[in-house]
């Protein structure tokens, strides 16, 4: 079975798009390989170094993939800080990281221009940090969007150089996983763009969302004044309407608003008092489900114990060999 490994930023609430992005896709992978997946909160120290309540961000995810089917039984899920042996690991790869490399990376030069203030050596170094995530369980498969390509150009950088400068084949070279067809886009609310792309509170609807916000959130989307020809094609808020109706109703609703528009008698008062309902069916249970959890800490602690113990099988003999390899070794 192939290894599998991806990190998650612990950041805000999921919203729609990142459950019909990679969030579905984790839960359909960990039945088909061994996952690993982890909360990246060191790495979120680059940009937060003193977070407001990295305790809160960190359980707020993990509560809600774990709401969303992530399964600790079957996906090895754990938060990258209990994982100790990642922090070594990552100080020996960052000896053979070439501060010019480092430099060149998009990523980097982004968060210089984001954060003049804090241009730190965590943030510099970022993509050792990611390659360590990675490396440490010899994995070969990484799922990541289209803006991580360069992090995981790098971690290939970093596993081959420590094959090459040690003289052994002992890292996989990580790949990307494609999720291709199945990552499904879902749009914002106000009209253009992806959703949870523009900071706007309204733009989004997150899973653990109440229903009463996600009726006014809904009634608030951008539309015009409506098709003035019969079949005319849909200005872009309006098939953003349709695209986010055709993934959460059921067919026949979305056909019969589809004719409506066709017609030129929709109405987009009722459309979206649909939409809301059943965005509001679609989101129950994980809002339900989101809601124990977050008042379960018990579980909780058991959940990240046995994750970093399952974390620590395959962290805790790579790096024995990578100590092994480099010539630590004991008198
Ligand atoms: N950098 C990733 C992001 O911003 C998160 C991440 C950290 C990650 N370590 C990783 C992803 C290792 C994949 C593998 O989304």
């Amino acid at each position: 079975m192939e290894k599998v490994v991806s990190g998650i930023r612990p950041t805000g609430k999921l919203h729609l798009g990142n459950y019909f992005g990679a969030v579905r896709n984790f839960v359909k992978m960990q039945h088909e390989h061994n996952c690993y997946f982890f909360i990246a909160d060191y790495h979120s120290l680059t940009t937060h170094p003193t977070p407001e309540d990295l305790h809160g961000n960190v359980k707020h995810v993990l509560a809600e993939y774990i709401a969303c089917g992530l399964d600790p039984e079957k996906a090895t899920l754990y938060i990258q800080s209990d994982l100790h042996e990642v922090t070594e690991l990552y100080l020996l790869l960052n000896m053979n990281a070439y501060v010019g490399e480092l430099e060149r990376c998009t990523s980097f030069k982004e968060k210089v221009r984001k954060q003049p203030e804090n241009v730190n050596a965590g943030l510099l170094t970022y993509p050792a940090l990611m390659a360590a995530d990675v490396i440490i369980h010899k994995a070969s498969k990484v799922p990541v969007g289209k803006d991580q390509e360069q992090n995981l150009e790098m971690m290939r950088t970093f596993a081959r150089r420590f094959n090459r400068i040690y003289g052994i084949e002992y890292f996989p070279i990580p790949q990307a996983y494609n999720f291709g067809d199945a990552l499904v886009k879902i749009p914002g609310l106000d009209g253009s763009g992806k959703m949870g792309k523009s900071e706007g509170e309204t733009n989004a609807i997150f899973l653990s969302d109440e229903p009463a916000l996600i009726r006014k959130k809904v009634m608030r989307a951008v539309t015009d004044a409506g098709p003035s020809e019969m079949n005319q094609k849909k200005p872009e808020p309006i098939q953003n309407l349709f695209t986010l109706m055709d993934v959460i109703s059921s067919p026949k609703t979305v056909q019969y608003f589809e004719d409506q528009y066709n017609t030129c008698k929709i109405r987009y008062g009722d459309m979206k008092k649909q939409l809301a309902e059943d965005v509001i069916g679609f989101t129950e249970p994980f809002r339900e489900k989101i809601k124990e959890l977050l008042s379960n800490d018990h579980y909780l602690r058991k959940v990240t114990r046995k994750g970093a113990a399952k974390a620590r099988e395959s962290a805790g003999t790579t790096i024995k060999e990578v100590r092994e390899i480099i010539g630590f070794k004991p008198f």
